[in-house]
C-alpha cells in the first residue's frame, strides 16, 4: 500500500467536561474515499474541524506526507491541502454563489481589479461538473439548502486540494444529485485525492468508501476495508449493539378527513415561468403520514411552507382544516390552528444559536409552562427533561448553549420544540436529516405513536427507502406539479422516481 498522505495520531479534544475525542488514530490514504461514521455525537465533525484547522487546541499529532504539522488556522490546512465542507453550511448569505466559491482568493485583473467574468465563469464549469443548476450570480440568500450544499461542494472543488473532506455533504441532496457528487468523488480518487467522507446513510458509505472507520462515543471502534464488512456490522460497531428493523404500524386510513388542500399554488415564477407549487391538491385522514416525492427543486418544502403559511407571497387555493375552511396567513396563524413545522434548514429557520438547549426546546410552547406570563421554570426544565429524555438528545444539560450540541442533536431538539406544542397537523421537512440510524428509527417509532394518537403527518424525504418505509402514502412533485399518488401498497421506488422525473410509469 501507498504511503498515507495523512496520519492524525491518538487525537484527544475536551470542550470543558464533555470529551469529543479520545485518543483518535486515523491514516488517509491517497487515491481512497475514507468513510467515518458513528452516532449523533460521536465525534466526527470535531475529528474533521481539526484536520481542517478550525479547531487548533487538541492532543496528539496531525501528520503530512511524513511531516508533523501544527495548523494554526483553516488557511494554513487549505495551503497544506486541505479543504473541508462544514456540515453546517458555511455561505455568506448576502454573497453571490461564484463570490462565495472565490472568497478571499478572488481572482483578479492586471491593477487589481476583481476579474467577476472569469470568476463566474470557472463557476459556471464547477457547477456543470457537479449537474447543479445554479446561477453564478444568484445571492445564496435565494438558494434553497440542497444548492447550497452544491456551492459548498463547488467551493472546496475549486481549491485543488490533495485531502478533502466532506461533512454529511449529501443530507440535502436528493438521490440524482447524490449520484452527481459519486461521479465527481470517483473522478477526484483518480486524481490520487485522498477524501474523508461523513456520512450517516449506510448504502451512501458502502458504495463510495475504500475503507471505513466507526467513532463511538469518541474512541475509535475500528478501520476496516469496506469489502471486508457489512452494513448491519458496521451499524452495531456504531451503537454497541444490533438495530432491528423498525416495523411501523400501518394504519388503515379510516379516520376523519384532517386536512384538505385543493387547488393550491404558490405564485411564484420559476425559472421557465411555470408556479413553484401548481394546483396540487391532496386530502390527509388523522392519524395518517403522508410523503412528500420529488427531485431537488420539486417543491416539496415550498409546499409545506405555504400550507404552514410561511411564503412570502401567500398562495391561492383552498386549505380546509377538519372540514372548516381556513385561512393561513403567518406562520402565528398556523401555530395557533395547531400546525407545527420543522424545516429542513435549521440554521436559517430552526436555530437559534445564541440561546441555550432550553430556551431553544420551550420557545415555542412557553404558553403552557407560563401562568398569568410568568414562566415557571421548574415546570419548564421538566418539559426539558422530559423533551431530551424522549428523543434521546445528547447535552451537557439545558443550559448549554445549543451550539455545543452536535449536528444532529441540534436536529432532534427543533423536533422536540414542535412536539411540545401539542399540534394536530405535523408538517416534517426532512426530518431525519444528520439524524444516525439508531435515533432515525426512535424517531420512526415518535412519528408512529403520534398518528395513533389522532396527529395527521406529512413528510418530506430525499430518501425514498424512508418514505417508504414510514408512510402510509406518497404524494410525487414534480416542478411544483402533483404527478402522483400512491398507496404504500402500490409505492416502489421505480414508480416514484418516474413520477419525479414525470416520466410516465409503467402500470
Ligand atoms: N463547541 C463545542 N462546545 C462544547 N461541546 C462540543 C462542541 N462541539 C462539539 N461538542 C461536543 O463534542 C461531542 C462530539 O460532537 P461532534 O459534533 O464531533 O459529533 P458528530 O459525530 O459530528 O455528531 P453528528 O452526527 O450529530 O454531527 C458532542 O458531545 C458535542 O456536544
Ligand atoms: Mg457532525
Amino acid at each position: 500500500m501507498a504511503e498515507p498522505i495523512l496520519v492524525a495520531r491518538a487525537i484527544t479534544k475536551r470542550f470543558g467536561g464533555t470529551v469529543a475525542l479520545r485518543g483518535v488514530t486515523l491514516e488517509v490514504y491517497p487515491g481512497q474515499v475514507h468513510a467515518i461514521v458513528g452516532e449523533n455525537g460521536a465525534g466526527k465533525s470535531t475529528l474533521m474541524k481539526i484536520l481542517s484547522g478550525a479547531i487548533t487546541d487538541y492532543e496528539g499529532q496531525i501528520i503530512i506526507r511524513g511531516r508533523p504539522v501544527r495548523f494554526s488556522g483553516t488557511r494554513d490546512a487549505e495551503q497544506h491541502g486541505i479543504s473541508i465542507i462544514y456540515q453546517e453550511l458555511n455561505l455568506v448569505d448576502d454573497l453571490s454563489a461564484s463570490a462565495n466559491i472565490f472568497l478571499g482568493r478572488e481572482l483578479r485583473k492586471p491593477f487589481g481589479l476583481l476579474d467577476d467574468a472569469a470568476m463566474n465563469h470557472r463557476t459556471a464549469q464547477l457547477f456543470e461538473r457537479l449537474g447543479a443548476e445554479i446561477e453564478p450570480e444568484t445571492a445564496v440568500r435565494h438558494l434553497r439548502v440542497g444548492d447550497q450544499q452544491l456551492v459548498e461542494i463547488a467551493k472546496a472543488l475549486n481549491l485543488d486540494a490533495a485531502i478533502l473532506i466532506m461533512d454529511e455533504p449529501t443530507s440535502a441532496l436528493s438521490e440524482a444529485e447524490v449520484q452527481k457528487l459519486f461521479r465527481v468523488i470517483r473522478e477526484l480518487k483518480d486524481h490520487g485525492v485522498a477524501v474523508l467522507y461523513i456520512s450517516h446513510k449506510m448504502d451512501e458509505v458502502f458504495s463510495i468508501a475504500d475503507r471505513i472507520t466507526v467513532l463511538r462515543d469518541g474512541q475509535l471502534v475500528r478501520t476496516v476495508p469496506r469489502a471486508e464488512t457489512t452494513p448491519q456490522q458496521v451499524v452495531s460497531w456504531m451503537v454497541g449493539r444490533d438495530i432491528e428493523a423498525v416495523s411501523m404500524v400501518h394504519r388503515s386510513g379510516d379516520g376523519d378527513v384532517l386536512l384538505e388542500v385543493e387547488e393550491l399554488t404558490l405564485p411564484v415564477p420559476r425559472a421557465n415561468g411555470s408556479p413553484w407549487v401548481a394546483d396540487v391538491s391532496f386530502q390527509l385522514r388523522r392519524g395518517e403520514i403522508l410523503g412528500v416525492a420529488g427531485l431537488l427543486g420539486a417543491g416539496r418544502t415550498e409546499l409545506l411552507e405555504a400550507i404552514f403559511g410561511a411564503t412570502e407571497v401567500p398562495p391561492t387555493g383552498t386549505i380546509r382544516l377538519s372540514g372548516r375552511p381556513v385561512q393561513i396567513r403567518s406562520v402565528q396563524d398556523a401555530i395557533q390552528l395547531g400546525i407545527a413545522f420543522v424545516s429542513e434548514d435549521r440554521k436559517r429557520y430552526g436555530l437559534f444559536p445564541e440561546m441555550t438547549v432550553r430556551e431553544n426546546i420551550t420557545l415555542v410552547a412557553l404558553r403552557e409552562v407560563a401562568a398569568a406570563g410568568v414562566v415557571r421554570r421548574t415546570a419548564e426544565l421538566a418539559l426539558v427533561e422530559r423533551a431530551t429524555d424522549e428523543l434521546n438528545i445528547k447535552h451537557a444539560g439545558p443550559e448549554a448553549p445549543i451550539t455545543s450540541l452536535s449536528g444532529g442533536n441540534q436536529q432532534k431538539c427543533i423536533l422536540a420544540r414542535w412536539l411540545l406544542t401539542r399540534p394536530r397537523l405535523l408538517l416534517l421537512d426532512e426530518p431525519t436529516r444528520g439524524i444516525d440510524v439508531g435515533a432515525k428509527a426512535e424517531i420512526y417509532v415518535l412519528m408512529d405513536r403520534l398518528a395513533a394518537r389522532g396527529l395527521g403527518i406529512v413528510m418530506t424525504s430525499s430518501e425514498l427507502p424512508e418514505l417508504l418505509a414510514v408512510c402510509d402514502r406518497i404524494l410525487v412533485l414534480c416542478e411544483g406539479r402533483k404527478t402522483a399518488e400512491f398507496t404504500r401498497e402500490e409505492a416502489t421506488e421505480e414508480k416514484i422516481m418516474a413520477a419525479a422525473t414525470n416520466i410516465l410509469s409503467p402500470t
